[in-house]
């Protein structure tokens, strides 16, 4: 694969041929590994529109959805060898690539609401977050939400006690493996595109995912159960190569960077709802049961994934947990 990387990097560097004219446009490729109907494929979109838009076709932006070109981690490589200049991979991505900081979102519970997430994003820790990324190749340019995980399974999963023994598909993240050994399950790590047929011939018993992850993978069709668990967030910081970036004359970075900030309103203002609809999809679509918690049957899975806080510290940072917590003002018991 590296060598396909790489050779579709050395193509993109003949390709970008200097300053801008009507006959040669910057391409920007943005790759990702979701559906367009999702909080962000329909962002990608919005910045494609906004981008060509604002630059007067100066820069031309390819949209790849679906993993068409990359997979989960592929697509982190592909980014910084330069085949491609733009990604949206999740919080909980950038782990394997040496930058664990972000894996702080995945902490259960650790964010009761979108308002609470985005006083941190937008916030001096986000903006810190951001900078770890340079050292990397890359550029972060903004917070995209998708929202709260739900957990399915073909067995109901009501008590921390249900989880015991069953193999769950995780993203790349130490935490949320650290999250489903507190409740007894095994962690699998496995790309998003590879979870459907994975769940399809039980090679995995269950996962966790947003409403609009679940219904455009079609995971409902081979999940009887769905609990609404909102235990976690799926978010994605948009990243770019950091010398492709650089590189860009001084105005049309200026009109990327406003139509980046415009999409990311349109996104982020979208993406509960388009969470509602797809719920409101798998309702329709009867395929799958979708359980919800007492009270008390919520409490005690908070209170099951505790440990995990104190688990993932030595990775995480203790001090990183500390400040997010105290900027959500929350902790993940209430
Ligand atoms: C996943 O792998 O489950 C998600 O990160 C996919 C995505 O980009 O929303």
């Amino acid at each position: 694969m590296r060598k396909l990387i790489l050779a579709a990097a050395s193509i993109a560097a003949l390709t970008f041929v200097g300053p801008a004219s009507a006959q040669s446009p910057i391409v920007l490729k943005f790759s990702h590994v979701v559906a367009t109907n999702t909080p962000k494929g329909q962002a990608a979109e919005k910045f494609k529109e906004l981008a060509e838009k604002y630059t007067g076709g100066k820069v031309k932006v390819e949209v790849y959805p679906n993993s068409q070109l990359y997979k989960d981690k592929e697509e982190l490589e592909a980014l910084q060898l330069g085949a491609v200049q733009m990604l949206a991979p999740s919080n909980s991505k950038f782990g394997p690539i040496g930058v664990k900081e972000f894996e702080v979102f995945d902490l259960p519970y650790i964010l009761p609401d979108l308002k609470t997430l985005r006083k941190v994003t937008d916030g001096p820790l986000g903006a810190q977050l951001l900078k770890k990324l340079d050292s990397k190749g890359m550029t972060g340019l903004a917070y995209w939400d998708n929202g709260f995980k739900q957990m399915s399974a073909n067995k109901k999963l009501v008590a921390p006690s249900d989880y015991k023994g069953l193999k769950f598909r995780i993203q790349s993240s130490k935490v949320l493996e650290a999250q489903f050994r507190s409740l007894g399950a095994i962690p699998q790590v496995m790309a998003f595109s590879e979870v459907y047929q994975a769940l399809q011939t039980g090679v995995v018993d269950g996962q966790e995912n947003t409403w609009s992850n679940i219904y455009t993978q079609k995971m409902h069709e081979v999940q009887k159960y769905i609990t609404e668990t909102n235990h976690g967030y799926i978010g994605y910081v948009v990243v770019v190569n950091k010398k492709f970036w650089d590189g860009l004359p001084a105005d049309i970075r200026e009109q990327l960077d406003k139509a980046m900030k415009e999409a990311t309103a349109y996104g982020n203002s979208q993406s509960a709802k388009e969470n509602e609809d797809a719920l409101a999809e798998i309702k329709k679509s009867g395929k799958s049961e979708i359980v919800k918690l007492t009270p008390e049957q919520d409490e005690a899975m908070r209170k099951a994934m505790l440990p995990v806080y104190k688990d993932v510290a030595p990775r995480v940072g203790q001090p990183l947990i500390d400040e997010f917590l105290k900027e959500t003002g929350r902790g993940p018991m209430n």
